[in-house]
């Protein structure tokens, strides 16, 4: 069953990394697996009440490979962290299958100064559902749902739900475009889609562009139109006023 588990983790990083070069390669250079061997065993010392063992095999996986996930934090199957350094993942936090994180990711909690006590056994961390991307240095805070496929933008700052198959980007994240559902469930290295396959929405706002600068253009030649007319009217009405007066 573990080992089942493990081998579709590795297919999973051959699928989602071009970089991989073998399944050899992966168990022993990629620092996102090992951080997740070490949370497997963290999480079922955590899960048996072990709290102290759990946080200990964490606390190790973290020195070795500069990744920190809580031994509570709950994660689906084919978990792919990409150089990793950096990430942070948070007690209460849930991550649905298939889901990919790039470095320097928190999957943090808010409001640290309320009273700690209160907190325990609260969700004060992210639920990730199943397919996310989530691009590197982005900040994911709170007990807030990034809905299934979704992307998140590279050092994008949300704080608010993001629903199913859409991209949000930026301080706040806000969401750019839509996409395509079908076509959200296809994993795209680092989010984006490649240069064969345009995004259908980006299309059509590429075709509205186009139309507007047309039509910008039309508007200026009847400008200039109806100025050289407003002359031609003026000119006369000049020499009879210039013939009056002499
Ligand atoms: C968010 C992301 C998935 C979007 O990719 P995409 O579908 O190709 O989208 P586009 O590049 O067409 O961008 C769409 C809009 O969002 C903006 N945008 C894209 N990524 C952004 C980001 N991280 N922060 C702020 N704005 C961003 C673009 O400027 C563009 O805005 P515009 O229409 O006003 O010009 C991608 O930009 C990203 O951040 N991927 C993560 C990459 C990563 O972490 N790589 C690390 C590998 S080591």
């Amino acid at each position: 069953m573990v080992f089942k588990e493990l081998r579709e983790d590795i297919a999973a990083y051959m699928e989602r990394d071009p970089a991989a070069k073998g399944p050899l390669m992966i168990v022993l250079c990629y620092p996102g697996f090992h951080a997740l061997v070490f949370h497997k065993m963290a999480h079922w010392l955590w899960e048996r009440r072990l709290y102290l063992a759990g946080r200990l095999v964490s606390h190790l996986g973290r020195m070795l490979t500069g990744i920190e996930i809580h031994p509570g934090a709950e994660i689906g199957q084919r978990f792919v962290i990409d150089h990793g350094n950096g990430v942070v993942i948070g007690e209460t936090a849930v991550i649905g299958d298939d889901v990919t994180l790039y470095h320097d990711v928190t999957l943090g909690g808010t409001a640290p100064s309320v009273d700690s006590a209160a907190q325990v056994g609260q969700k004060r961390h992210p639920t990730l559902e199943d397919g996310v991307i989530v691009g590197s240095g982005a900040q994911i805070l709170g007990p807030i749902t990034i809905g299934s496929h979704a992307r998140v933008g590279a050092n994008s700052v949300v704080t608010k739900d993001v629903p199913s198959s859409v991209t949000a980007v930026g301080v706040p994240a806000k969401v750019v475009m839509p996409r395509d559902k079908e076509k959200a469930r296809e994993f795209q290295a680092y989010g984006t889609p490649s240069g064969d396959c345009p995004d259908p929405v980006l299309q059509t706002i590429e075709a509205l562009r186009q139309q507007v600068a047309t039509l910008a253009e039309r508007v200026e030649e009847l400008e200039d139109e109806l100025e050289a007319k407003e002359d031609k009217q003026v000119a006369p009405a000049a020499k009879v006023r210039r013939k009056k007066v002499g």
